[in-house]
């Protein structure tokens, strides 16, 4: 049935009156009943970046509003390119994912999966090996040292014969970073036929920042892929943009488990990304921040005695027999969230947060050192 502009109207107006058009101003959404970012809460648990995103940022994601309705296919390729031309690596060595943890999934599952062996250290960031397990990946797991470093010899003898090793450098959740002649050295030393993943999610963060970055040399070795992610120095955690460097043959053997098309990112996130990565400005703001406040945590932890691991990242791992027994859950009543984990009793690890955050956590912690 079509209407004419005066049924339409009279039409309007019944629905009006019957309250059937929602107005504007209700369909704002509340965002105080969704938010993660409760007054008062302390989000210390999950390594993000509380100073983030930056101004740039925010008003990228506010541009790129009135193109939510077009797919983002352009905007991709041009982060590529200004990713490209941040860091001196050709485009085609390059893959985008939703947040670093893509890239780890389809990394898994190209080299893997379905009967492959995967060998890690041990603790580490094991979100790649644990997804690949469902697809019939073994884990090989090699402790860290005794200084909780990499081993670099125990790594190279577990992986011969395994598809692909994952070493996440600087290493969560212990903050330790393996130097890039030590780790070049064991790349070069390798099988050609198996892929190396190191993933620098931290990298920005540590003292020598992406100098130490093994990025550059996806150029010369076939078997090397090096992630990164937008997530934690710039702070955009919850906008999830990652990116990989590779030869494109394994970047290639990747996107084969990639949902196709690449449409897997939002535009505004592309957006911010674009932003974020000419705001280097943000980025040295955010290391030096981070590492006055490591430093802070630091002196408190040395004046009471805690034994702490020396961090290249934005948390630190230390040791709770000091402490109260369950600090983890004593810490959430005062609303203040760290993380503990089940495999290694003993120890915790707290994220750097802003400086009152810090605050927060050191007063909440003083109440629980044992006498
Ligand atoms: C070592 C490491 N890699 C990757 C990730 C995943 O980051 P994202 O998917 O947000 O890029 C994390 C998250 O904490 C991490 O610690």
């Amino acid at each position: 049935m079509r209407l004419n502009r005066r049924d339409w109207l009279r039409s309007a107006t019944v629905a009006t009156a019957a309250g059937l058009f929602v107005r504007p101003e209700q369909t704002i959404l509340n965002t105080s009943s969704i938010s993660k970012q409760e007054p008062g809460k302390v989000l210390l648990n999950s390594n993000e970046n509380a100073l983030g995103p930056s101004e740039m940022v925010r008003k990228a994601i506010a541009q790129s509003v009135t193109e939510s309705n077009r797919y983002p296919w352009e905007t991709r390729q041009i982060l590529v390119d200004r990713i490209s031309k941040l860091e001196g690596i050709p485009a085609d060595n390059i893959m985008l994912g939703a947040g670093s943890t893509e890239l780890l999934q389809l990394a898994g599952m190209a080299f893997g999966a379905y009967g492959g062996t995967i060998v890690s250290s041990y603790p580490t960031f094991p979100m790649m090996m644990q997804h690949a397990s469902g697809f019939d990946a073994k884990w090989l797991k090699v402790s860290l040292t005794s200084t909780m470093d990499h081993d670099l010899n125990g790594l190279k003898d577990a992986a011969s014969g395994a598809q692909l090793v994952y070493i996440s450098n600087p290493n969560n959740p212990v903050g330790t970073m393996t130097g890039k002649k030590d780790l070049l050295d064991f790349c070069k030393s390798m099988a050609t036929d198996t892929i190396i993943f190191v993933d620098e999610a931290y990298m920005e963060f540590s003292d020598p920042g992406l100098e130490a970055s093994l990025a550059h040399h996806v150029m010369d070795l076939p078997n090397l892929i090096v992630a990164r992610t937008f997530s934690k120095i710039y702070g955009m955690a919850g906008l999830r943009v990652g990116y990989a460097y590779a030869h494109p043959n394994l970047l290639e053997k990747m996107k084969h488990y990639h949902i196709g098309f690449e449409i897997n990112m939002p535009i505004t996130s592309l957006y911010a990304a674009i932003a974020a990565a000419e705001d280097q400005d943000f980025v040295k703001y955010c290391k030096e921040e981070n590492r006055q406040i490591r430093l802070d945590v630091y002196q408190k932890f040395d004046a009471w005695e805690v034994k702490y691991l020396a961090s290249q990242t934005n948390f630190i791992y230390f040791e709770t027999k000091r402490f109260a027994e369950k600090l983890v859950s004593l810490l959430e009543k005062h609303q203040v969230l760290i993380r503990d984990y089940d495999d290694q009793p003993g120890y915790a690890r707290v994220s750097m947060g802003t400086s009152p955050q810090i605050q927060q956590f050191l007063d909440a912690a003083k109440l629980y050192i044992s006498r």
